[in-house]
């Protein structure tokens, strides 16, 4: 394992400024996205949707890296480059997601473990000679009446931890992800608490199988009120909520937390980015802050282009503008639209 090697490509994709993009729905995903636009689900209408993102023009001043799905990492673009390629030349670092989704977790009712150990040495050696240098990771933590279990926590950290060390053997950054949903009305302080219980056994997992800190990246929920909360916190509660839980329970080792979106919309997203960055800047947060988005980044730009050659062009504008603003949110540095109109 170079762990040089990888603690430089974990600072490069949470260095200032930029962030990263998850474009690694999974073919399921995906297809119900572009149905949702009107789009037949296609190997080919997916690589079109992806090929409009990666080949934007000055995507690369906003997204360090771009963590993609098997399928993507094997497709080439109309002009016969591999799309993993088109990343590479623009200065962007090609990632891949390396797990197989979620699973009903077997005596844990309503709870979910993330699949695919078996088989995933041979697989990272696979993506790294693709062109991979990062990957993903994902598990998912719900809150309920009962739940999270520390059974379903125990397990989704094990596995973590399993994927993280695998990852460093193949000289990939691992971005290790346990993602406390949004899903429900509960209150933030419960997710502070569900979220605080996830972070403790996935560094002591980490710790214990030897993973190097240094060379991972971070991607966990913000502390957030679920969804259906009849009293969503603002956005000054959430980045403190969230700042504390981190400090309190992230190793200064880390070298950045990249959040996701988790379904918050794109505003939602950048503003409650932007409070953390502000906050973090004021009470000199050991670790950078930065994104990891999938929905929040792109999901205006998907419907601006609907599946029309012709809308290409405005719709890549529409996601660079998105990703300028996030890019400003990860700086702290984000002001909102006045009325009517775009900052
Ligand atoms: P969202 O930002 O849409 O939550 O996607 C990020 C991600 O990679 C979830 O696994």
């Amino acid at each position: 394992m170079d762990t040089e090697q990888l603690a430089s490509t974990a600072k490069t994709l949470v260095a200032p400024g930029r962030g990263i993009l998850a474009a690694d729905e999974s073919n399921g995903t995906m297809s119900r996205r572009l149905e949702s636009i009107g789009v037949e689900p296609t190997a080919e209408s997916r690589r079109d949707w992806r090929q409009l993102v990666f080949t934007a023009d000055g995507f690369a001043e906003y997204v360090s890296g771009v963590i993609m799905f098997d399928e993507t990492i094997r497709q080439s673009a109309d002009d016969g480059r591999r799309l993993a390629d088109i990343l590479s030349d623009a200065g962007v670092i090609a990632g891949i997601k390396v797990d197989r989704g979620t699973v009903a977790l077997a005596g844990a009712p309503g709870e979910l473990v993330t699949e695919g150990l078996d088989g995933l040495r041979g697989r990272l050696a696979e993506y790294h000679d693709m062109g991979a240098r990062f990957t993903k990771w994902r598990a998912v933590i719900s809150i309920g009446d009962r739940t999270p279990s520390d059974y379903c926590i125990n397990a989704n950290a094990h596995a973590l931890g399993r994927y993280a060390a695998l990852a460093q053997e193949a000289g990939l950054v691992p971005i290790v992800e346990p993602e406390v949903l949004m899903d429900g009305s509960h209150s933030i302080d419960s997710c502070y608490r569900a979220t605080e219980r996830t972070l403790n056994r996935v560094f002591e997992e980490l710790s214990a199988q030897g993973v190097d800190l240094e060379g991972i990246i971070l991607k966990p929920n913000m502390v957030i009120s679920g969804h259906e909360s009849p009293d969503r916190a603002s956005a000054a509660e959430v980045a403190e909520r969230t700042l504390a839980c981190l400090k309190e329970n992230v190793p200064a080792a880390v070298p950045g937390i990249a959040f996701l979106s988790g379904g918050q919309g794109d505003e939602e997203a950048t503003v409650n980015l932007d409070a953390i960055n502000r906050l973090a800047a004021d009470e000199g947060a050991p670790w950078e802050v930065t994104y990891s988005y999938g929905r929040a980044l792109v999901a205006t730009a998907l419907r601006t282009w609907g599946g029309s050659g012709a809308n290409v062009g405005e719709a890549q504008n529409v996601l660079l503008e998105r990703c300028r603003l996030t890019s400003a949110a990860r700086r702290g540095t984000y002001s909102p639209a006045p009325a009517g109109g775009l900052s």
